[in-house]
């Protein structure tokens, strides 16, 4: 995979999609702060909350941020840190499952990932992976799992990999908000022979910016962006309408998106060109594993400050009752 860009207001040849279709309602799109349900429990205090219509009437404005989690810790830490958008992404059967690919990850593991994020999540849009199998086979199957992500797992959105029209009206149609992934999509890397950057040359190039704008059109309110050279992800971020999240496709996207894992040295093996590691949390913890291994080992830990103290003369009075029985 590989990196790069720049950005702009996309006059998008197809116009900004209709709210109706991106399934955001009429209460959306940069019109000022959502309104609650009127049931809804009061806002807790600190920002208001991102929305998936804020996202898509932020083109052209400000970078988007996105980084993906796959528990409550990380949720948290990464809406403490302000990102925009949390991405429960399916490359958590990699960096927390141990798995070598996304393709085993199932609908149940997503929605526990899931849960688990949004319990940490307070600001950030909240975005889960549709994993491999959960929407290829039918339409029907798509709209059911987008909807669990939402009711069982808390998500805000889901995205999905490829060019899915069909299946992105769908679940649009049904009130969730989609985020489309193109160029490389990992679901599909054995079609591609491996994780190769995709839209090199000038058909496919052309065709992915076709796609892109068939997705717009289909409803989705934004779009990832893989793996693809930086001129392509810039001719497709000048001509959507719907902000672009690239990883891997250079500099002009109207955002980013890095996995946890990538971010903060957690992962292993050799990263891709476009990873840059801003922290080395795996050494600082395996490091700060060994202390503690070092000190039970010579006995410095626990000290008299870590323990519980006994009232005065407890252990005299248990020796004696000790020796009496
Ligand atoms: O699963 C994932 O982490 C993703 C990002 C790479 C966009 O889809």
């Amino acid at each position: 995979m590989e990196k790069p860009g720049n950005r702009q207001r996309a006059t998008g040849s197809r116009g900004t999609p209709r709210l109706e279709e991106t399934g955001l309602g009429s209460r959306g799109s940069g019109l000022g702060a959502p309104s609650p349900h009127p049931a809804a429990l009061p806002p807790a205090s600190g920002p208001p909350p991102v929305t998936a219509p804020e996202v898509l009437a932020s083109k052209g404005k400000r970078r988007l941020v996105m980084v993906t989690a796959t528990d409550e810790p990380s949720g948290r830490v990464a809406d403490a840190a302000g990102v925009d958008l949390v991405l429960v992404g399916d490359s958590l059967a990699m960096t927390a499952l141990g798995r070598p690919d996304t393709l085993s990850v199932t609908m149940d593991e997503m929605v526990h990932h899931t849960r688990a994020v949004a319990a940490g999540v307070r600001r950030a849009l909240l975005v889960a992976d549709m994993p491999f199998g959960s929407y290829q086979a039918a339409v029907a199957d798509a709209v059911r799992n987008a909807c669990r992500l939402v009711a069982e797992g808390g998500a805000q959105a889901v995205k999905l990999e490829g060019a899915r029209g069909e299946e992105i009206a769908a679940i649009a149609r049904a009130g969730v908000p989609v985020v489309a992934h193109l160029g490389l999509t990992p679901q599909s890397f054995h079609r591609f022979g491996g994780y190769r950057v995709q839209a090199r040359a000038v058909r496919e190039a052309l065709e992915l910016v076709a796609q892109g704008e068939a997705l717009q059109e289909a409803g989705a309110f934004l779009l990832v962006l893989e793996a693809i050279p930086a001129a392509v992800a810039e001719l497709a971020t000048r001509r959507l309408a719907i902000p672009t999240i690239g990883i891997g496709a250079g500099a002009a996207c109207d955002g980013q998106v890095l996995v946890w894992a990538d971010l903060l040295g957690l992962s292993v093996g050799p990263a891709p060109r476009f990873v840059r590691r801003y922290a080395e949390l795996g050494r600082i913890a395996r490091d700060a594993v060994a202390a503690f291994a070092e000190d039970v080992r010579n006995g410095s830990y626990p000290a008299e400050t870590e323990c519980y103290p006994a009232s005065p003369g407890l252990a005299l009075e248990l020796e004696k009752r000790l020796r009496r029985a």
